[in-house]
């Protein structure tokens, strides 16, 4: 047996500062995991459960209800300046078994990888969150950290965008995703956006789907959005995510997991729908992480460290310009565990990435152990 050769878990090294952390007198505050904590909503859950009883096998496609809320939900809620839903097909929207899966898969199922000797490039950003490699592992491609202004490498067939980024919470405008888009249809490669936290933007900040007419000017050939209704809905246990963009490549796509059995339950695609038809949860998400986002910063940066970017998303990206795995360990000391930047990418070496996803209590916690 060959399996694929992975990197190590990255969280599988942090046992020590964990172990550290959670010796402290008053608990461990974990900020080291986006797991959401807060509770599912209460009208998805039902939903959940009215579902319950759903021998059958569900559609690959997702219900037509389904598809069709994704496309209204997008075009609601992102919708600032001329819709992204404008035109898509809701024929053109497959459901994803959480967007991990998506993320690991996307290039095999594209069919890229290695022939005669010649990789398939996957191009992702410099600072990325680890799957977008693992999944250019998975399928024999050449995986490729491209920076923000860096050119995309010849060879190029696949580019993942992140925006707001983990873990930087880093924005691209409308300009720069113009930019890249257009980058990656010279060269022929499908742009894949990731927008898992798309609905999570800081006061004031506005983000900016690729599905946007500014972006793309009518035409969503080449471009997929991936979506993921974990941190939006709370919906990280019930593994709900999305893929949207371009008929072609989504029926390809379809086809392939067809044959593949990855199929999102229908109970749980009953719960999507009902998240997708509601933004008053979304909306009180958003608030909830601005609020922990407004405690923790000040507190970081009372303690020393720097923050940058960070202006959505659910991350503090920080730095005591240490190594990271330093700044982890006096962390650790005072029972707050964090990610180390290198988790990220080698650019990351002397960072921290601070995730806002624990209770109130918690973080009030941690900026009390921060002012200590
Ligand atoms: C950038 C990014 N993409 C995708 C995912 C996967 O999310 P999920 O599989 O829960 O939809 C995450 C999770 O943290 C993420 O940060």
């Amino acid at each position: 047996m060959r399996f694929p050769a992975l990197p190590d878990f990255p969280w599988d090294s942090l046992a020590g500062a964990a172990a550290v952390a959670r010796g402290h007198p008053d608990g461990v505050v974990d900020l080291s995991v986006g797991t959401p904590v807060d509770p599912v909503p209460t009208a998805v859950g039902e939903a959940l459960r009215a579902a319950w009883d759903s021998p059958g096998y569900p559609q690959t496609w997702g219900t037509p209800a389904l598809r069709e809320a994704a496309v209204e939900a997008l075009g609601r809620r992102h919708g600032a300046g001329r819709s992204p839903a404008e035109g898509l097909d809701p024929d053109a929207v497959l459901p994803t078994v959480g967007s991990k899966e998506l993320v690991a898969w996307l290039p095999t199922l594209l069919g890229l990888g290695g022939r005669d000797g010649n990789r398939d490039v996957v191009a992702f950003p410099e600072l990325a969150y680890p799957t977008y490699e693992v999944g250019a592992q998975l399928a024999g491609a050449q995986p490729a950290r491209v920076g923000d202004d860096e050119p995309l490498p010849a060879g190029t067939r696949l580019v993942w965008l992140n925006s707001p980024s983990n873990p930087t919470g880093r924005l691209l405008d409308a300009a720069a995703l113009t930019a890249r888009v257009a980058e990656a249809r010279a060269l022929g490669a499908v742009v894949a956006a990731d927008e898992c936290y798309l609905a999570l933007p800081g006061p004031g900040v506005r983000t900016t789907s690729v599905l946007d007419p500014v972006v793309h000017d009518g035409s969503v050939e080449g471009l997929l959005a991936v979506h993921s209704l974990s941190k939006t809905s709370n919906l990280a246990g019930y593994r709900a995510g999305l893929v949207l963009g371009d008929p072609m490549l989504v029926a390809g796509l379809l086809q392939v997991r067809k044959h593949a059995g990855m199929i999102v339950p229908r109970p749980v695609q009953e719960a999507m729908t009902a998240a997708l038809r509601d933004d008053t949860h979304v909306a009180e998400t958003r608030a909830r992480y601005d609020g922990r986002r407004r405690v923790l910063r000040p507190a970081l940066e009372a303690a020393g460290l720097r923050v940058e970017h960070s202006e959505a998303g659910l991350y503090l990206w920080a730095t005591a310009d240490e190594p990271c795995r330093a700044t982890v360990d006096r962390l650790a000391a005072r029972g707050i565990l964090v990610a180390p930047g290198e988790f990220y990418g080698p650019a990351g070496g002397s960072h921290v990435r601070v995730a806002l996803t624990a209770s109130d209590e918690r973080i009030a916690a941690a900026a009390r152990r921060l002012a200590e």
